[in-house]
């Protein structure tokens, strides 16, 4: 437009020239004017025809980054005191999904695990013979949904819980030797006629100083106070993870032969069963890890978002639904959990192995290579950097997914944040939030 606007202009002030030369306008200055409007015109054109192309280009190229498919996983979008679900955040758009586990199916599983172990073992577990089976408890983080869940479901198999507001109180206790606790009770076992009485003698958020949470070498410290000052009461210790769990069992249980219990099902602490760790869940890391990236690479094609999940893909990836269950009201997928004890802890050795019923490499042509920004909280979190990223990586090459890897500090949202300069980039997004409340930290980048 503004080309043609300037070749009239020269062609008038030509005219308006040779027309102050006196005389009227002659035929050769007519033709001139002419020349320059055509020339203009046929510009001018060539302009638009590039503009539509341009446009049609990005149509194609350019969505909108808060149009590209998103998948929040492994911590659900909700509220850190209510649980309540973050709607706005799970919703965010057409293409956004959570992925996780059925929390309270695994919680379940822990806690009848323990329970289980205790039952099987009776004659022998009451270290000091006072009739009490003492436990302790690592808890992960107190506003995480799932570690919650895990704590609840240990008090709830055990007898030790207290109910708080219609469900089962889930707060750390401190100490807790004398039974004198709000937040728990002692509960009772029966076994071949024989009361037992059951007493979580202390509980703690592992919760280091610099804030991170789930935090190992808390534990293990944790371990090593509660031990020094009750060890010959500590009958058993439970944990929220396998992360905490193994750290607690390197640093006192496993030399004092107390049965540890934890949740991850990590390579190491399937391994330490051998050993006397008592057992772990797994949550099916597998299976998650392929439907974090299945959901984004379904929506990227453009295709049904059960295509290789609960329908077969033309590879023939699929998942049977006894490994997950979908929630369409929460668009969240849940892996389901299983028990890893002695008795079937070989099937569970290689945690970072792809589940074989999905484990087909799809074709490149039919599924092009696509760009996802993806972020683990925490960098040196047991399970998200032994189990998880590691399959993550697996199955980013089956998919045909090109994924940038960010870690995070664990501590701070905004670490991670930063590292999310330019979402244009990428076609797809992943987020693991360090705390389930800051979806919107991130669905702000992606709206901008
Ligand atoms: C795992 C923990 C992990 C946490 C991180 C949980 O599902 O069990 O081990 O620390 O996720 O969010
Ligand atoms: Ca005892």
């Amino acid at each position: 437009m503004k080309k043609r606007f300037m070749a009239l202009a020269v062609a008038s002030v030509a005219a308006l020239a040779l027309a102050g030369c006196g005389g009227g306008e002659t035929a050769e200055e007519t033709t001139a004017a002419a020349a320059a409007e055509t020339e203009a015109a046929a510009e001018d054109a060539a302009e638009e025809t590039e503009a539509a192309a341009e446009t049609e280009a990005a149509a194609d190229a350019e969505v909108a980054n808060k149009d590209k498919p998103l998948v929040w996983f492994n911590r659900q979008p909700s509220n850190s005191s209510t649980g309540e679900l973050d709607m706005a955040a799970l919703t965010f758009n057409d293409n956004t999904y959570y992925v996780g586990f059925d929390a309270n199916q695994g919680a379940e599983l822990q806690g009848q695990m323990v329970r289980d172990y205790i039952e099987a073992n009776i004659d022998t577990i009451d270290r000091n013979g006072d009739g009490i089976i003492g436990y302790v408890l690592a808890i992960g983080d107190i506003g995480h949904n799932d570690s919650i869940a895990r704590t609840r479901g240990v008090r709830s198999a055990l007898g030790t819980g207290v109910d708080a507001n219609g469900a089962v109180n889930s707060d750390p206790i401190g100490t807790n030797t004398d039974g004198t606790a709000t937040a728990v009770q002692d509960g009772t076992i029966e076994v071949n006629g024989t009361t037992y009485t059951v007493r979580e003698l202390a509980s703690q958020e592992m919760k280091n100083s610099a804030g991170a949470t789930w935090d190992a070498a808390t534990a293990g410290n944790a371990i090593g106070t509660w031990s020094a000052s009750f060890g010959d009461q500590i009958d058993v210790v439970v944990s929220n993870n396998d992360g905490m769990g193994m750290s607690m069992f390197n640093a006192w249980s496993k030399d004092n032969n107390v049965p540890t219990f934890g949740y991850d099902a990590n390579a190491d602490a399937v391994a330490a069963i051998a050993e006397g760790y008592g057992g772990t869940i797994s949550q099916h890391a597998d299976v998650q890890a392929y439907l974090t990236l299945r959901v984004l690479r379904n929506a990227l094609d453009g295709v049904d978002i059960d295509t290789g999940i609960g329908t077969a893909d033309e590879a023939g990836n699929v998942l049977s639904d006894d490994v997950y269950v979908y929630n369409d009201e929460e668009r969240s997928y849940y892996a389901l959990n299983v028990a890893v004890t002695a008795d079937n802890y070989q099937d569970f050795t290689d945690s970072t192995k792809v589940y074989a019923p999905v484990s087909n490499q799809l074709d490149a042509e039919a599924h092009p290579t696509k760009n996802v920004w993806l972020n683990i909280y925490n960098a040196s979190d047991n399970f998200l950097s032994s189990t998880y990223q590691p399959l993550l990586q697996n199955y980013d090459d089956l998919l045909n997914l090109n994924v940038d890897y960010i870690g995070g500090d664990g501590q701070t949202e905004s670490n991670i944040t930063n590292r999310l300069g330019n979402p244009s980039q990428y076609d797809a997004f992943a987020i693991n939030m360090v705390k389930t409340d800051n979806a919107a930290s991130y669905t702000a980048l992606l709206s901008q």
